[in-house]
């Protein structure tokens, strides 16, 4: 299946994606990750993007749509993916529209009280992207990631004018594709309220059931 995931930023998107992934076998594309990456080895296409994102606004159009079909004619995309973070307005919806099919959109639903919790507790891996919570999802060792041993650090957007921008560049830009793909008949509301393991549980209902009826 081709799924898109959709919230808000600290929805927990990217904690689901991982799970979903390795749980169906299919690859995960993150938007984010992959501008990270690319600002991270200060590509051109990177320092332009990152301009960008320390200020909370999504990235030019031209720049993400071309880094997601990038992705998406790699092979492993060819029995599905999992798109974290693309589309984010409508006009990147309809990019996507002419390069893929999508089967199922998950909407992860969290108020922004509670999405401005996670993120400002969020401590990410600069080497291998995992995401840990100070409070909800500690690692091991204060400060270092239990995959790599890599000291964590804070995601350069997540300071507080940051967070503040990203969420009104969501409420303006994204949040239209919620209805756009309610009336494509697409979206399907997961309450990414609850802990890890129970959002991940209404996740797989949602897509089992989907993947009985597609059979
Ligand atoms: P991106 O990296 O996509 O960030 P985002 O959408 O703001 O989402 P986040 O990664 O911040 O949060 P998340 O929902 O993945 O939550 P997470 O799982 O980490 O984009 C960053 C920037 O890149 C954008 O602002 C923009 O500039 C640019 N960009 C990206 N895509 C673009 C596009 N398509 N077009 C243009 N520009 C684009 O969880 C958050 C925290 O909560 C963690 O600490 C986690 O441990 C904890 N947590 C997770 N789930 C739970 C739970 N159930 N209970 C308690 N804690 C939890």
């Amino acid at each position: 299946m081709n799924i898109v995931l959709l919230g808000p930023p600290g929805a927990g998107k990217g904690t689901q994606a991982e799970k979903i992934c390795q749980h169906y076998g299919i690859p995960r594309i993150s938007a984010g990750d992959l501008l990270r990456k690319e600002a991270a080895e200060k590509t051109p296409l990177g320092n332009d993007a990152r301009t960008y994102m320390v200020k909370g606004l999504l990235v030019p159009n031209r720049i993400v749509s071309a880094v997601i079909d990038q992705r998406l004619n790699d092979e492993d995309c060819k029995r599905g993916f999992l798109l974290d973070g693309f589309p984010r307005n409508i006009d990147q919806a309809g990019e996507l529209e002419k390069l893929r099919r999508i089967d199922l959109v998950l909407y992860m639903e969290l108020s922004l009280e509670k999405a401005l919790e996670r993120l400002e507790g969020r401590m990410s891996c600069p080497n291998c992207e995992a995401v840990y919570h100070l409070h909800f999802d500690p690692p091991g060792k204060e400060g270092v990631c239990d995959r790599c041993k890599e000291n964590l650090v804070q995601r350069e957007d997540d300071k507080q004018e940051t967070i503040t921008k990203r969420f009104e560049t969501y409420e303006k830009e994204t949040l239209p594709l919620v209805e756009h793909y309610k009336s494509a008949k697409l979206l399907r509301t997961v309450d990414a309220g609850r802990s890890v393991e129970e959002t991940f549980a209404q996740i797989r209902d949602i897509l089992d059931s989907a993947q009985e009826s597609n059979a």
